[in-house]
């Protein structure tokens, strides 16, 4: 099963760039930058990764960011990505990145985002990995603040295909940044928006109604709500679910009691993605391994998981159709 995972060519669309910070390079950039850090060793970081639920784990999450100070810190960690994309057969990557948790600490968001895409470019060229970059705002922050990165995104539009909004879920709900996603569709951005991962199904129904996503992260708190089940398969609107996201942040009690396929048999566009792989304990592989070990998972629906991360990608009907026939 694992051979067979590894030769599927996969689409990622649910990983945030800060996410995929590993502890050795954390540990790197930290010496570099002089910056001190909580912990002793790489053990002591990984021993450190137990988490009781998305709060918890973004406490860890923003302070490993803050050894993230140069362009080029931005472009390794981005390089260090790639090369496992590389490895998984991950040909098409669509990137989050959080740029109010680098402007807060006086990092030029022209130096985040030419870091990454620095990265993208050249993993396009020599892996042949081609690549968006979604930008989300923290929703614990205010829509005043939304607004101002917004407008610190236009210099780099052509570099940023979509906004998105991640960060603590539960009482920073979709309509607070409402009138920020409507100016954001004005400039000609797509717009997507984690919901339903540990809040409920309404977190689901005002990111389509009120920031009008076309495509939701997480979203596994849909099945609540079957009218809401109905629409996201009348429309197929995707769903990019992270699995062992989901069993780490406790937002699902154990991966056998995973809904994916439940939600794939009935219909709904979902994808499989690795949120924040360094410190959820695996990579894309790693969670199609993990639903496959945990849930009754047959290949052709593994296929199918690989096939829905095309169509719901930002590519175009050209691209998707190129990628798709490699999964005929
Ligand atoms: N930022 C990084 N990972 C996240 C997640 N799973 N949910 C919300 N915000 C995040
Ligand atoms: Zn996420």
């Amino acid at each position: 099963m694992k051979a067979f995972i590894k030769q599927l060519p996969k689409a990622e669309l649910h990983v945030h760039i800060e996410g995929t910070l590993e502890p050795e390079l954390m540990f790197a950039l930290a010496q570099k930058n002089n910056i001190e850090l909580s912990y002793k060793s790489v053990e002591e970081v990984r021993n450190a990764y137990q988490f009781t639920s998305l709060q918890s784990f973004l406490d860890i999450y923003y302070a490993g960011a803050n050894v993230l100070i140069t362009q080029s810190d931005f472009f390794d960690m981005t390089w260090a990505y790639l090369l496992t994309c590389k490895a998984q057969n991950i040909v098409h990557t669509e990137i989050f990145f959080d740029p109010q948790t680098h402007t807060k600490r006086g990092i030029a968001f022209e130096t985040v985002v030419r870091g990454i895409s620095q990265a993208l470019q050249k993993g396009e060229k020599e892996l042949g990995i081609s690549s968006f970059l979604i930008l989300c705002f923290l929703r614990h922050l205010s829509e005043e603040e939304a607004f101002e990165t917004l407008h610190a995104s236009l210099p780099f539009k052509e570099l940023i295909i979509a906004v998105g909004l991640d960060s603590s879920e539960v009482g920073h709900p979709p309509s607070k940044f409402e009138r920020v996603f409507k100016e954001a569709r004005n400039m000609g951005y797509t717009c997507v928006a984690h919901a339903g991962e540990e809040g409920d199904s309404s977190y689901i129904w005002e990111a389509i109604n009120l920031l009008h996503v076309t495509r939701i992260d997480h979203g596994i708190r849909c099945d609540e709500d079957a009218h809401l089940v109905k629409l996201l398969i009348e429309k197929q609107i995707p769903l990019t679910v992270c699995p062992l996201s989901n069993t780490k942040l406790k937002a699902v009690t154990s991966m056998d009691k995973h809904n994916v396929l439940t939600l794939l048999r009935q219909g709904v566009l979902v994808t499989l993605n690795s949120d924040d792989p360094a410190y959820f304990g695996g990579y894309l592989n790693a969670n199609y391994e993990a639903i496959a070990e945990h849930l009754e998972v047959s290949e052709a629906e593994l296929k199918q998981l690989a096939r829905n991360s095309f169509h719901a990608s930002f590519l175009d009907e050209a691209q998707k159709q190129a990628y798709l026939t490699l999964l005929a």
